[in-house]
């Protein structure tokens, strides 16, 4: 058995710093399934929060992410986690990340939804995320103790106590089984490919959750999906995010009639869950939805590669409104961590969105993503080195292995479902009627990770019987203090808890 002294899952953001940090010590093995750019991290475009500009400050941006989070934050973490914002920005303009700056050298600082200052940093205008994972990839690449793979993790290997010490992968033709001396790391996405209408990329089916379920992991708050409110969809049905930094710009959105879709401006930079929703009860009502952009100035110079994917389509965004509608990013729940990766399952991390770490709670505030994926993948070195070092470990056999070639065939099936019945609005016989269609594809197609994740979701949407943040229940409507509490689930516990 070939064996690394940390074997990383996943080549976003989170995986790539967690990689480079654990290289300090250890060799490491990273499962990438990909090239940089099969990340959702490489698509994000608005940016990494900070507090680092004039009269702000990490406490305000706290104050910001906790209100965001509709009572379900960790407020201790959140403090962590923005405490640590402005050293994660020096260090990776020292990786070479080459922030936009002012004429003076400072950093240009943008502004996104729930944030009362502007303090968002951003590469190449609308292209932070893909300018940070080539500057992580590329050291990844350049260092001597890193190893990266371009094949799938399937399963979470584990010895006789349960401990996480390796992972089984699948190269398209062979299972192979790559041993882990300290630990394991998850760090696969989201879960946005679900629900067929997303900002992310198509492996983002929850692998993860998957994997972790079945590794004996923690699960938490699941339920909680992020609808981006602007994405542009093309005639292929390929969807474009349309970043949140173009509304803090100034864009505004209207209606197909020109009207305002918010009385006051200033609700254009509200949180996602207000406007998603927004939007969503205005195409109910027969609307359609776009983003006038048209009086920011220099917008196309802007915000470059927007403009440029839009005008491939014939449209543009400096002299016409673009047609937008809300689409899956960003999974708040995940693999129950703390900020430096550990899960329930000794040896065994989960890192980036793949995580539930309570920093976002019910509600994600804008370009805190990247900036936990960058916390946690350098505290993940730490815990690491805590961690024993085996010289052999002795894998069981696998019980179950996740079947990634069905995807295709799964997705066709599940996105609409999950998209009409556990989207943006949800009910109980919605969410019910689902669960018994998914009970039913479950075993049409054994090994699917897709399944698995998708059922996760809406027994966790059912469970919440009450309205928070980006959970929105037709029949429960109002939040319910009985459950401001995290919903946690998993392989050894069938109710949650
Ligand atoms: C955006 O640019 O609107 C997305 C950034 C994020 O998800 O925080």
């Amino acid at each position: 058995m070939e064996a690394a002294g940390v074997v990383m899952v996943g080549a976003g953001i989170a995986g790539l710093t967690a990689a480079l940090a654990a290289a300090e010590t250890d060799d490491v093995c990273v499962l990438a399934g990909g090239g940089p750019e099969a990340s959702s991290s490489s698509r994000a475009q608005g940016g990494l929060a900070a507090a680092v500009g004039e009269g702000d400050d990490p406490h305000l941006h706290a104050e910001d992410t906790l209100r965001a989070g509709a009572g379900l934050c960790d407020a201790e973490r959140v403090r962590q986690l923005a405490a640590a914002a402005p050293s994660v920005v020096e260090w990776l303009a020292q990786l070479g990340v080459p922030f936009d700056r002012d004429p003076s050298g400072r950093l240009a600082l943008g502004r996104e939804g729930g944030h009362a200052r502007a303090r968002i940093v951003h590469a190449g205008g609308d292209a932070t995320g893909r300018f940070i994972t080539e500057a992580l990839w590329q050291a990844a690449l350049r260092h001597p103790r890193i190893e990266i793979r371009q094949e799938h993790c399937v399963g979470i290997a584990r010895d006789a106590s349960g401990r996480a010490v390796g992972a089984w992968t699948w190269d398209g033709a062979r299972h192979r089984l790559v041993g882990a001396r300290r630990a394991v790391g998850l760090a696969t996405g989201g879960v946005g490919a679900l629900f067929g209408r997303t900002s992310n990329p198509p492996s983002a089916v929850g692998a993860g959750v998957a994997l972790a379920y079945h590794a004996g992991a923690t699960l938490a708050n699941l339920e909680f999906v992020q609808f981006h409110p602007t994405l542009w969809l093309g005639r292929d049905g390929d969807a474009m995010l349309v970043s949140e930094a173009l509304r803090g710009a100034g864009a505004v959105l209207v209606t197909e009639l020109g009207a305002p879709l918010f009385a006051d401006p200033a609700d254009n930079l509200r949180t996602r869950d207000v406007i998603a929703l927004a939007i969503a009860r205005a195409e109910a009502d027969g609307h359609r939805v776009f983003l006038d952009a048209t009086k920011v100035p220099e917008v196309a110079a802007r915000f470059p590669s927007i403009a440029a994917r839009l005008r491939r389509a014939g449209l543009d965004l400096a002299s016409q409104p673009i047609p937008v509608t809300p689409g899956a990013h960003f999974l708040m729940g995940g693999i129950e961590a703390d900020l430096a990766g550990r899960t329930s399952v000794p040896g065994l991390f989960a890192l980036g969105e793949t995580a539930c770490t309570g920093v976002h709670g019910a509600n994600r505030l804008a370009s805190n993503s990247l900036l936990e994926c960058v916390v946690m993948g350098r505290r993940f070195s730490e815990a690491v080195g805590h961690e024993p070092c085996a010289r052999t470990h002795t894998a069981e056999d696998p019980e179950w292995l996740l079947r990634p070639e069905q995807d295709e065939a799964v997705l066709s099936e599940l996105a609409p479902l999950m998209w009409s019945s556990v989207g943006i609005v949800r009910d109980a016989p919605g969410l019910r009627a689902a669960l018994a269609e998914l009970e039913q594809m479950a075993e049409r197609y054994p090994g699917s990770g897709a399944v698995l994740a998708a059922s996760l979701i809406a027994r966790s949407a059912l469970w919440r019987r009450e309205s928070r943040g980006s959970h929105v229940r037709r029949d429960a409507p109002a939040p319910n203090p009985a459950y401001a509490r995290p919903s946690r689930i998993g392989k050894a516990h069938s109710a949650f808890t």
